[in-house]
């Protein structure tokens, strides 16, 4: 899973396992309460308790307030003496300028290693590399990585005190923008419970899906993936616990929100669907299709305009796509704030 190739070669066994043995088993043993660890990590929406994921919701609006306000931005004092490693192993705009103006909000050291200008280019690993942070008496890493699992991979290896918050790995989750998505349909809808929300377009490539799906039936809404057969996990609605369809005309009368995503140009050649043509006639929330329903509407970008939505829906009144990203600040300062209390 974690490359662990210097120069070419594969790294002995040891050089790794010997390392993990003795942070997690000898030198510094992880309190182990009835099989699981006292880490705090945020590295998936699927086991996040209610009682927390609404604390960070309320935390978000708090701190979104805070923001709007005019004039100089107060920096609190909550990450005041920690550092904090920004890790973006895969091309990132929003999630990775939102966790680093949060951590400077919140008081807080920030460095930001992208691979291109670090060790990571003359084959050091990503546990290397996470060492060498953690040796520099690191408090907490935000990752992103292609790969689905490198966070929980990371956060095994890590000292118990090194919290570990999942930006995005591969296809399988991105809980910040999963939290951030709720805090805004929360705001627009009111309490999610009951609420429809339909997640339209590549389902099968959508980490956001992923931790949206978790997420949103915690919070009691209703769930429905919208995707050509293609692009659907195979045994969504039973692996989910909630509906799904072909068909996009099948939601918009009774879905209070419709989440669409981004279609993922570069898997276009694999022949997923006919043509973009094609996928915007199904999957396109087009403005007639906009007429023919009440729904608010969220992308977490980037967005392919013209493609999945046109500018004209994007910008639209009805379009949440802006406040998504001004909620990204806010809530990854929710975030950060409770990952580092008691
Ligand atoms: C998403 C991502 O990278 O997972 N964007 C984001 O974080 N705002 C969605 C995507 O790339 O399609």
């Amino acid at each position: 899973m974690v490359a662990a190739h210097r120069g070419g070669q594969c790294a002995p066994q040891w050089a790794h396992t010997t390392r993990a043995h003795t942070t997690r088993e000898t030198r510094y043993p992880l309190p182990v309460v009835s099989g699981v660890t006292l880490r705090k990590d945020l590295l998936t929406t699927e086991h996040l308790p209610v009682e927390t994921a609404l604390h960070l919701l309320d935390r978000s609006d708090y701190y979104l307030e805070l923001l709007k306000r005019p004039g100089r931005f107060q920096k609190s004092k909550t990450l005041e003496g920690r550092t904090i490693a920004n890790l973006f192993f895969e091309a990132s705009t929003r999630t990775r300028t939102s966790f680093e103006l949060a951590e400077r909000r919140l008081g807080g050291d920030v460095v930001t290693l992208t691979p291109a200008v670090s060790s990571l280019t003359k084959g050091e690993s990503v546990l290397d590399t996470v060492w060498v942070l953690e040796a520099m008496r690191l408090d907490a890493i935000v990752v992103r990585h292609a790969s689905a699992g490198i966070p929980q991979f990371l956060a095994e290896r890590l000292l118990e005190h090194v919290h570990v918050i999942n930006a995005g790995d591969g296809a399988h989750e991105h809980p910040t923008q999963a939290l951030l998505d709720a805090a805004e349909m929360r705001a627009a809808l009111g309490d999610l419970r009951g609420k429809h929300v339909a997640i339209v377009g590549d389902i099968l490539h959508s980490r956001v899906a992923r931790s949206n799906v978790w997420l949103l039936k915690q919070l009691g809404a209703r769930v429905t993936f919208v995707a050509p057969e293609t692009l659907m996990p195979r045994d969504a609605a039973q692996v989910f616990g909630i509906e799904t369809t072909t068909k996009l005309d099948d939601v918009l009368p009774t879905a209070d929100a419709i989440m669409m995503l981004r279609i993922q140009l570069e898997r276009q050649a694999r022949g997923f669907f006919p043509s973009l043509e094609e996928y915007r006639s199904q999957y396109g929330m087009t403005p007639e299709r906009m007429a023919r329903s009440n729904a608010i509407i969220l992308h977490p970008g980037p967005i392919n305009h013209g493609t999945e939505l046109d500018s004209e829906t994007a910008y639209g009144t009805r379009s949440l796509v802006l406040r998504q990203v001004k909620r990204g600040v806010a809530v990854r300062m929710a975030v950060l704030e409770w990952l580092f209390s008691a």
